[in-house]
């Protein structure tokens, strides 16, 4: 038997399901695609500024643009005024060419190039410092103003996180910040945690408000934090995904395959987006004060770097099918892209929320049909779905597969032309009022 796990329904998906935009674009475009739909991505980005807003914090939001690499999020950030989190060169340079502004970036990743610390500093951008000698490089830096720059702090409770400044080090880095006197502006610390727990996340920042009031005695500025991203995204509905992790085992996947539970993302999440950062703020220290209140004490501004939630349903990924054939009891989907544009490969997992099948064809509905989904390459580990996926009926050629709610990571961040095959294009839809047809374009 097939395990189905749906997608929370999503009535503005379903609006462009039944305008028959899609097949049109993969028609016009001559192979898979992504969509995007911006206008979610500012109700989510409005959505974290009200949390902040209603806990009476002040803080700022920055875009951690590795998640998607479109360029209509960067228009988005410079319109309203955002921050976007950036990792390299490539990212720093978009952002500026979109319209954001150098001070509001923040440079994020470790042992940045020299280059990136020049330009981040020109544009007086926040730089999180991960390392001693990225320190000792940006106070030699020289130019016109002196460097902003956070201390990353190496998590104590993943201590075999690669990232961060550990006690030590960090002693020794305010010890040179305030040697180095106004040749640098040390605003504050940071940290970026893997997984999604709220309590980690609300006391990490609790001891890094702690941090701030001990730099400001060395006289240093010491007035924000910046608690990374990590916000959850709920894809699926509880009772879904509590079954799915109960009876999914090799037989449900293609080859038999086999994945280790705790490799999924947590695809449900009782407590998701703006209200995680919402539960963060409300969490409570020891002296029973919340997060938000320890914040407000201390003067100290609160930074977050959210990627994956600012993209919560802003996007999907539409690819055509371009065989099928039968295998012992189940089918085998093959797509007109590679496994690469739907990435979970790094978590040697896969992407679990159903895709949707679009067939265009009326008439008998037909039977049941659980299918795994290949890539169209040579390699046999080359699968968008393992799983075998309970199709509604037998897909056939020029059936369009939908993969709901992709934007977050999913659909660039490990792309290919393998095989020559091109890249699949981003294509921006805009949803009118009214009812109307959608409109789209593409993205440059
Ligand atoms: C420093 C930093 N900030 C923010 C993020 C974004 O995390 P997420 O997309 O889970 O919100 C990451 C992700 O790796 C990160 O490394």
């Amino acid at each position: 038997m097939a395990l189905t796990l749906p997608a929370h329904p999503d009535p503005l998906a379903d609006r462009i399901h039944a305008s028959g935009l899609l097949p049109e674009l993969a028609h016009g475009l001559g192979g898979p695609f992504h969509y995007l739909l911006p206008e979610r991505f500012d109700a989510n980005l409005a959505a974290f500024r009200a949390a902040l807003a209603e806990a009476g914090v002040e803080g700022r939001v920055y875009y951690a643009k590795k998640a998607n690499k479109a360029s209509v999020l960067m228009d988005r950030c410079a319109a309203a005024g955002a921050g976007v989190d950036v990792a390299s060169i490539g990212e720093l340079r978009d952002a500026l060419g979109h319209g954001v502004r150098g001070e509001d970036l923040v440079v994020t990743g470790p042992a940045k190039s020299d280059e990136l610390l020049r330009v981040a500093a020109l544009q007086g951008a926040l730089i999180a410092v991960d390392a001693p000698d990225e320190l000792d490089r940006l106070l030699t830096l020289g130019g016109p103003r002196p460097p902003r720059l956070l201390l990353r702090v190496h998590p104590p409770a993943q201590p075999r996180s690669r990232f961060g400044l550990d006690e030590a080090q960090l002693d020794e880095a305010l010890r040179r910040c305030a040697a180095a006197g106004d040749a640098v502006r040390m605003e504050g610390f940071s940290f970026h945690l893997s997984g999604y727990a709220v309590r980690p996340r609300a006391e990490l920042a609790a001891e890094l408000v702690e941090l701030c009031l001990k730099a400001r005695v060395l006289g240093l500025q010491a007035d924000r934090i910046s608690i990374g991203g990590g916000f959850a995204v709920d894809y699926v509905p509880a009772d879904a995904w509590r079954t799915f992790l109960a009876e999914q085992g090799p037989g449900h996947y293609h080859a038999g395959k086999s994945f280790a539970p705790e490799d999924f993302y947590p695809y449900h999440s009782p407590v998701a987006g703006s209200d995680a950062l919402r539960a963060v703020l409300a969490t409570e220290g020891t002296g029973g004060r919340s997060l938000a209140e320890q914040l407000r004490r201390a003067g100290v501004m609160l930074l977050l770097e959210p990627g994956r939630a600012l993209l919560d349903r802003a996007g999907s990924s539409v690819f055509r099918i371009q065989g099928v054939k039968d295998r012992d009891g189940y089918g085998i989907v093959t797509v007109d892209g590679s496994s690469l544009s739907l990435s979970e490969q790094w978590f040697n997992s896969e992407y679990l929320p159903d895709p949707v099948l679009l067939t265009g064809r009326g008439g008998d509905p037909g039977q049941p049909y659980p299918a795994c989904v290949g890539g169209a390459s040579c390699l046999d580990s080359d699968l968008l779905t393992w799983r075998k996926i309970a199709f509604p009926t037998r897909p056939h050629p020029g059936d369009l597969l939908v993969y709901p709610n992709t934007a977050g990571y999913q659909m660039d961040s490990n792309e290919s032309p393998f095989h020559e095959l091109p890249l699949p294009p981003k294509v921006v839809i805009d949803l009118p009022d009214g009812g109307r047809r959608p409109r789209w374009r593409l993205d440059r």
